[in-house]
């Protein structure tokens, strides 16, 4: 089978920051460099970065159609992979193409562009790089409306169902996955919410999006969710409103792994 990391099976001892568990515990954010938690909504380096390590090599391309601040476009620059990401919102392009330029290229391309991924002509952005291919996704959607990243109309966040939700993210992948190399893999980070006294398990409807266009799941992985910037000052009243009530407080997220085998 083709390799599609750099792993050395030789030296499978040395591995030791290579996580191989189903469960993710990250304590904290990794905050290095031209990595802040700044964005509301972002994701913790560590999770492009095992990711990563696991299903990409040196020089591969990795490309991030729910770019946001960037920051696995920071993370694949740092690891020696190529990446381009695609974000709605032009300001939030602008950033990430700032703050990139403060760390060192490493011989490498990272580049982000304005766009609505569920039409970005992708095809084209690839060729401008002399590439027909990437050999990795991460997708880091918005988790329907619980966050409202823009006032746009073409924002996942703003869809107005979980039908609309799920059919635009559907979109995304098909305009995306279309360039993924095939026995390649990509990868989705998602949360689930809480509405009209129900749970709305978002992960797995994602999750069911990728199976139903033929994709193999070869990870359910659950990460542990830290404070938000919205609720971090709220924790007494949640625990009181969960206590005195029947849910639960959320404290993960998934990330699902999948192979695209055709
Ligand atoms: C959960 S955030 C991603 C955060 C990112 N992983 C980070 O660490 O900063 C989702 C992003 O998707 C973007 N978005 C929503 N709908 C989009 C669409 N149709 N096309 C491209 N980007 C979109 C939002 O602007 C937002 O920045």
């Amino acid at each position: 089978m083709p390799k599609y990391n750099d792993i050395n099976p030789a030296e499978w001892k040395s591995y030791d920051d290579i996580t191989t568990d189903s469960l993710w515990i990250i304590e904290k954010r990794d905050n290095s460099g031209a990595h802040n938690g700044d964005y509301h909504g972002n994701f913790v380096p560590q999770i492009p970065h095992q990711l990563f390590s696991r299903y990409t090599k040196r020089h591969d391309w990795i490309l991030d159609p729910f770019m946001g601040s960037g920051t696995s476009l920071i993370e694949a620059q740092r690891m020696e992979r190529n990446s381009i990401g695609i974000d709605l919102q032009e300001n939030v392009v602008g950033d990430v193409a700032a703050r990139i330029a403060t760390e060192p290229a490493n011989g490498c391309v990272a580049t982000a562009h304005t766009g609505d991924s569920r039409t970005a002509d992708i095809g084209q952005l690839l060729a401008a790089q002399g590439i027909e291919k990437v050999q990795f996704v991460i997708f880091h959607p918005p988790y329907w409306d619980i966050i409202h990243f823009s006032e746009d109309n073409n924002d996942l966040s703003n869809t107005a169902t979980l039908d609309d939700f799920l059919a635009s993210f559907g979109e995304v992948i098909d305009n995306t996955t279309q360039y993924l190399e095939k026995n390649r893999y990509c990868a989705c980070v998602i949360g689930d919410k809480y509405a009209d006294s129900q749970v709305i398990p978002l992960g797995f409807h994602c999750m069911n999006v990728f199976l139903e266009r033929g994709f193999l799941l070869k990870a359910i992985l659950v990460k542990n969710f830290g404070e938000t910037k919205g609720k971090g000052n709220q924790q007494g009243i949640w625990r009181y409103r969960a206590l005195t009530h029947d849910f639960y407080i959320f404290k993960h997220e998934y990330i699902f792994v999948f192979k695209k085998v055709k």
